[in-house]
């Protein structure tokens, strides 16, 4: 397997959790459990996808640029759990937030499924995305 399949797997979890979550309701035990979920999937592979994407990516000029952009959108993602943490479940303002969060989710996955995964295909030798994901698979069982 290459990283990309790797990552996109881990992408696809996101969005059907995202996707559950929308047709809860109020501070429900589902809701709660999904949210749960959802957090500790973004976490995990923002960690990794940092380690053994964009990490390696940061060394050339050509793909530097976008690696930071990267982060500093799951730095977004973070803010935005973290003040969903902050609010009550049950409120409009929750659903509110969790919707920017949702927004966010997906325009992440998209920018880098359909242009940064195009960039590191041309930077990454074929090893490299072979030796790559099975470093992050290593690391999302751990
Ligand atoms: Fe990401
Ligand atoms: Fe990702």
């Amino acid at each position: 397997m290459k990283i990309f399949e790797a990552l996109r797997k881990d992408h696809d979890k996101q969005r059907a959790l995202v996707k559950m979550i929308l047709d809860t309701q109020g501070d429900s035990s589902t809701r709660k459990d999904f949210f749960r979920q959802l957090k500790c999937e973004l976490a995990t592979h923002a960690v990794a996808e940092e380690r053994f994407f964009y990490a390696p990516l940061m060394h050339t000029d050509q793909t530097v640029d976008m690696s930071r952009h990267g982060v500093a959108e799951h730095h977004q993602i973070d803010k935005l759990v973290a003040e969903l943490e902050k609010t009550d479940m049950s409120s409009a303002n929750w659903l509110s937030t969790f919707k920017k969060l949702a927004d966010k989710i997906e325009h992440h996955l998209a920018e880098e499924e359909r242009v940064f995964f195009q960039q590191a295909g041309k930077a990454f030798s074929e090893k490299e995305k072979i030796d790559l994901a099975d470093e992050y698979l290593a690391q999302m069982k751990t």
